[in-house]
């Protein structure tokens, strides 16, 4: 195959989720769709079509049968899937990646009770430590001579280690598109595993994050607790607009907007789009929203929260729990304060895309109040495609914060009744002071590519 280069030097982009999903081929021929995640619509579009090889796990069936095949092309990428077996994958990305370090990077454990690691926790660590050999291994197979690896994010931190020994001529980058763990939720991970998880970050050139604050976790982690001192880079991912804004002039998205207008008409519009996910907060959120009801009766029946909320890693108990609770919180502030014409939160747990493009079309007021969050490219995504001047409601712990600051209205993720003071505030901001937030945040927005993100990664491995 002859594409054109995206760079000098070619590129192998490493990461767990794949920019094409492949469908069971049991009936037919494999059909590929294109994958989920801000990672995706981000730099897909710059990457489809050259030369850059993506490997990726086999997450489905399909891609399993898609493995079979080798390297091939799919969507316009040049894409390896990589299968691992089952249960060895089971064990490193549910029990490990999602349930052990996504926790540990987004403070998201209940200490007195969680984590405890029992009998089981070596087997988890050597399947976390098997998968990530096995992307070594394919990197070394695939891999040109003298190639940049971009490996993606907390599944994949010990793949650099070895591709030293295997393929030392490539040049290794790792990004995490999470916080870090700072020393001490780092230090709850049993003490070997830690150490290893560190010093397979430490041999890449430099490991970037999306602001200072999760670098200098990660270099205080490595300092305190392995005695290393990695080399870092800062750069915020950003939103792909021609990506964003093609969605939302799609027909579905046109029809879902027409269904959330006739449900919402002229109320006002508290909006949130998110994985259904512990580190987005959205309980917190409901229940801001419950306190707000409950001190100012003048919204009562004026405004409306929709929250569409899409499923996320069913493999992992706590968020099936999460959910439940959400679910039941929901039910009870619609049933404490609704009328025969006004439900006020509308939650829809589905993965519908399109609707939540409408909703960021339709929404006045974005809540975005994550309890840690490595980016949020929702809030940016809303930005973009808004018409109504929506007011950004955004945590001051989302590493969004950093370049968002000057145009949105910050929001403390644990203090409710300061939620819910926001809200207020959101709800009743005059339309000139919306109009000079959302022309700030615009600006901001528009200002940074995903060109630049990946242009900051190449220059890190010293290319
Ligand atoms: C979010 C995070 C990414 C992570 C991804 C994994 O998008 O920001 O850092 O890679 O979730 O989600 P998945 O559905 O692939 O487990």
């Amino acid at each position: 195959m002859t594409s054109p280069p995206l760079h000098d030097r070619r590129i192998v982009l490493v990461s767990n989720r794949g920019p094409v999903t492949f469908t069971d081929a049991a009936d037919g021929p494999l059909r590929s769709r294109r994958g989920a995640g801000g990672l995706i619509s981000g730099i897909g579009p710059l990457v489809k079509g050259t030369d850059t090889i993506w490997i990726a796990a086999a997450m489905t069936e399909g891609d399993r049968q898609a493995a079979a095949t080798g390297v091939a092309e799919a969507e316009g990428f040049r894409l390896r899937m990589l299968a691992v077996d089952p249960d060895t994958y089971h064990l490193a990305y549910d029990e490990v990646s999602n349930g052990v370090l996504w926790f540990a990077h987004h403070g998201l454990w209940d200490l007195p009770r969680q984590p405890a690691f029992d009998r089981s926790w070596p087997a988890a660590w050597d399947a976390y430590r098997a998968v990530n050999h096995a992307f070594a291994n394919a990197v070394a197979e695939v891999a040109p001579r003298r190639a940049v690896v971009l490996v993606q994010d907390y599944h994949l931190c010990l793949v650099a280690a070895r591709l030293a020994v295997l393929r030392p001529d490539l040049d290794c980058v790792h990004f995490s598109h999470t916080p870090f763990a700072p020393p001490v939720w780092l230090a709850a991970i049993p003490t070997e595993a830690g150490r290893e998880l560190l010093q397979g970050l430490a041999a890449h050139r430099a490991c970037g994050f999306h602001t200072q604050q999760w670098a200098t976790d990660f270099t205080d982690s490595a300092r305190q607790l392995a005695g290393l001192t990695p080399t870092t880079f800062v750069a915020p991912l950003a939103t792909d607009p021609d990506d964003i804004k093609r969605a939302a002039a799609a027909p579905a998205c046109q029809e879902a907007l027409a269904t959330l207008q006739a449900k919402v008409g002229d109320r006002t519009v508290i909006a949130r789009v998110d994985r259904l996910e512990l580190s987005k907060n959205l309980l917190r959120g409901f229940l801001a929203f419950d306190e707000l009801l409950r001190q100012h009766p003048e919204h009562r029946g004026e405004v409306v929260f929709v929250a569409e909320a899409y499923p996320s890693r069913p493999g992992v108990a706590a968020y099936a729990r999460y959910r439940d609770e959400i679910e039941r919180a929901v039910a009870e502030i619609n049933q404490r304060w609704g009328t025969a014409d006004w439900e006020p939160i509308s939650l829809s747990v589905e993965d519908n895309f399109p609707a939540a493009v409408a909703l960021m079309r339709r929404g006045d007021v974005f809540l975005v109040n994550p309890i840690r969050d490595g980016l949020n490219l929702v809030a940016s995504e809303a930005i973009l495609v808004n018409e109504r001047d929506a007011v950004l409601a955004l945590s001051a712990e989302a590493g969004a914060w950093e370049g968002l600051q000057e145009g949105a209205l910050r929001v403390a993720p644990f203090d409710v009744a300061g939620t819910a003071g926001v809200l207020h505030e959101a709800v009743r901001m005059p339309a000139e002071e919306r109009r000079r937030r959302a022309v700030i945040l615009g600006g901001i927005v528009r200002a940074h590519t995903p060109a630049q993100w990946l242009a900051n990664q190449i220059a890190a491995a010293g290319a």
